[in-house]
This record gives structure tokens, C-alpha cells and sequence, in this order.
């Protein structure tokens, strides 16, 4: 077998040490630093948000979400099952319950003509996922949220420099969630960011990222002392990793770019096999402008994925599935409140692969991946 094209490739600008170097000479590593607010001061930039908190991850920025809006045993948040672990955490974290809401068979988004069906009186907030940073629909999951008085949280954690009808994902709902994880566009390793919409939340915010301590007012003068004020965590993201993530979020649109110009290319090749319904392609609803985050592929029903996915492998490359929908695993039946069938997310989960695609994946390396998935598929 030839060499195995990898599903991912963290991506680095060249810069990434220079910045680290510069860091360390400094003098300040902890996090919450000169560096950590020159990104946040990016990202707000970029977002139109009005504060940004970088995080250790986008798990930390849910589960600081989940704090801010004081969820409480009992109370439900209405989210797709078509995610990863980390949305459903951070509200089981503070006793409430997911209730899963299916998702779209276009964009495999969470489907907003069914989320009214399910709110309750218990119902505290909806959690959105931007699938492969393509923007859910948000003027009606908005309009949902401000007729039933209800918090909107998205998971933008695959994202940044995406957009919905001009304005930046993370930076619609009243928080928002990026994810900074080296499989995301713009990486620091493991790390995130949560963007604050309502600016009547920020205070609180900054006492619960730093270990619930006022410690951020100390700093900027405003009291003689710091001390526990509220419940936190460590939420923040040491200056090291935040130089690592500052230079790469100032190449985030060339990223983009970049990654736009593979997705096309894929999508471009696989046109003719849709046609003959050997597959369907992603498709990006018009007002959403996407960042290229995945390319993923869906298989006709029936189609052994496992099998396809070995074939894949055996002509070197490594394609995977995603994830495993939160209503069929265990901890579901521990923590999240029994919904009705979820029949889009079992079919479409089933039958997606996401194919390699990586920031500076070459030309020939890409068609090697598009001659294999011809060869497996066609
Ligand atoms: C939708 C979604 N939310 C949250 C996360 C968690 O992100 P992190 O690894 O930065 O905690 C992921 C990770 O891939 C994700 O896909």
C-alpha cells in the first residue's frame, strides 16, 4: 500500500515558535495575559462580538455557557443529538437535561421547524450546532428564542470565519463557542473561546473563568484584593498557547481560503456521482458563507460505510466517520430526557464519511483521495 493520506494535518503558519519565543521572554505564562487579550481583542474584531474569553477548549466555553446562564437540575436545553459529547456535558454538568431535537437532511443542522414541538415550561435555552461551519438557521431559531424568552447558545466549535447572512457564527445567539482543537481550521492545540452577545452577562463572566474570583477587576484596579466570589473554574488559556493561537488567527482568512479552494475542488469532482446518486454532496444553504471546515460525503441508503471505509484505506486513504447521535449512547439514558425518534440523525449519521482535508493538503495528495473514492464508490 502507498502512503496513508491522513484525515487531518495540524496546520502551522511558521511562526507558531517566534511567537512562543516571544511569550516566554515576557515573563507572563499563566493565562489572561497581554497575548490572550490581543486574541480576544481579534476574534471581537472579527465576530462584531462584544467580549471574547479564550478557553482551554470549546468543552470549557460550554460549560462556562451552561454557568452563565444558571441552568439548574431539572431544567431542559433543546439541542440536535448530531454532535459531540461536550455540547450534552456542559448541561448534564449542572444537572439539566438535553432534549434532542432532530436535525435538517440538507445541512444535517439542527431542524428549527422542530424545535417548538419540544420546548416546556422547564425549557431554559437552545443549544445549536453550525455543522461543519455551515450556519443553522438562525433568524428563526433567534426569533424562537425571544418568543419563548429562551437563551440561545451556539456551538460554533468548527466555526470561525464562517457567516450567516453577514454576520459571524458564535456571534448571533447570547454566547457563543469556538473551538481552537488541532482538527479545527485555526488551532492552538487544545483550546477555545466563548463570545459573549449579551453584554449584561460579561461581568459574571469574568469571575467565573478566573476561578471565581474577582481577580480580573484587581488587575485592571478597580479593588485593593482578590477573592471568591462566585462559583468558577480555570477556564483561561495559558499565554503560551494563546501566542501559538494569536499567529495563526492572524492567517485566518488566508486558512479559509485555502480550505475553500480544496473544498471546491472536491466538491467539483464529485458533481457527476451525485448525479448518478452514488453519493450526496454537502450542501451550504444561500446567506451562509461556510469556512471550508469539512468535507464530508453522504452514502446512498443501504451502502455497507464500514466496508467503504476499509476499501477507502486500502488505496491509502484515511477517511472516518463522525458522530455517534448522544440519544442512542449510554450516558443518554442517565442524563438526557427521552425524546421522540430522531429518524434524520440515525439515517444521515450512518451513512456520512468526512475525507481528508487539511490546511496545505497538496494537489496530487487530494487526487489521490478523489481517485480512490471513484474507484470505491464509482
Ligand atoms: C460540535 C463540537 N462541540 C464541541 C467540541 C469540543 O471542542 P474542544 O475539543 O475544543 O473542547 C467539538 C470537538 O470537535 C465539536 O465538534
Amino acid at each position: 500500500m502507498t502512503h496513508l493520506i491522513p484525515f487531518n494535518r495540524p496546520y502551522l503558519t511558521g511562526r507558531e515558535l517566534a511567537g512562543i519565543e516571544r511569550a516566554q521572554a515576557a515573563g507572563v505564562l499563566s493565562g489572561n495575559g497581554a497575548i490572550s487579550r490581543a486574541c480576544e481583542a481579534m476574534l471581537e474584531e472579527r465576530t462584531g462580538t462584544a467580549r471574547t474569553l479564550l478557553t482551554h477548549s470549546c468543552t470549557g466555553a460550554l460549560e462556562m455557557a451552561a454557568l452563565l446562564l444558571d441552568l439548574q437540575p431539572g431544567e431542559e436545553v433543546i439541542m440536535p443529538a448530531y454532535t459531540y459529547v461536550s455540547t450534552a456535558n456542559a448541561i448534564a454538568l449542572r444537572g439539566a437535561m438535553p432534549v434532542f431535537c432532530d436535525i435538517r437532511p440538507d445541512t444535517l443542522n439542527i431542524d428549527e421547524t422542530k424545535i417548538e414541538a419540544l420546548i416546556t415550561p422547564r425549557t431554559k435555552a437552545i443549544c445549536v450546532v453550525h455543522y461543519a461551519g455551515v450556519a443553522c438557521e438562525m433568524d428563526a431559531i433567534l426569533a424562537l428564542g425571544r418568543i419563548h424568552g429562551l437563551a440561545v447558545i451556539e456551538d460554533a466549535a468548527q466555526g470561525i470565519e464562517a457567516g450567516y447572512k453577514g454576520r459571524a457564527l458564535g456571534a448571533m445567539g447570547d454566547l457563543g463557542a469556538f473551538s481552537f482543537h488541532e482538527t479545527k481550521n485555526v488551532t492552538c492545540g487544545e483550546g477555545g473561546a466563548l463570545l459573549i452577545n449579551r453584554p449584561g452577562l460579561a461581568a459574571r463572566a469574568d469571575i467565573i473563568h478566573e476561578k471565581g474570583t474577582d481577580r480580573r477587576a484587581f488587575e485592571r484596579g478597580e479593588t485593593g484584593r482578590y477573592c471568591w466570589q462566585d462559583i468558577g473554574s480555570s477556564f483561561g488559556l495559558g499565554e503560551l498557547a494563546a501566542a501559538f493561537l494569536q499567529v495563526q488567527l492572524e492567517d485566518a482568512a488566508a486558512i479559509t481560503q485555502r480550505r475553500l479552494a480544496l473544498w471546491a475542488r472536491y466538491h467539483a469532482a464529485f458533481g457527476a456521482f451525485e448525479t448518478a446518486e452514488r453519493l450526496r454532496r454537502p450542501v451550504v444553504p444561500d446567506g451562509c458563507t461556510h469556512n471550508a471546515h469539512m468535507y464530508y460525503l453522504l452514502l446512498p441508503p443501504g451502502r455497507d460505510r464500514a466496508a467503504v471505509l476499509s476499501a477507502l484505506r486500502e488505496h491509502g486513504v484515511m477517511a472516518v466517520f463522525h458522530y455517534v447521535p448522544l440519544d442512542t449512547a449510554p450516558a443518554a439514558r442517565r442524563f438526557a430526557q427521552p425524546g421522540p425518534p430522531l429518524p434524520v440523525t440515525a439515517d444521515l449519521a450512518a451513512r456520512l464519511i468526512r475525507l481528508p482535508l487539511w490546511t496545505g493538503m497538496g494537489e496530487a495528495e487530494q487526487a489521490r483521495v478523489v481517485e480512490a473514492v471513484s474507484d470505491v464508490l464509482g
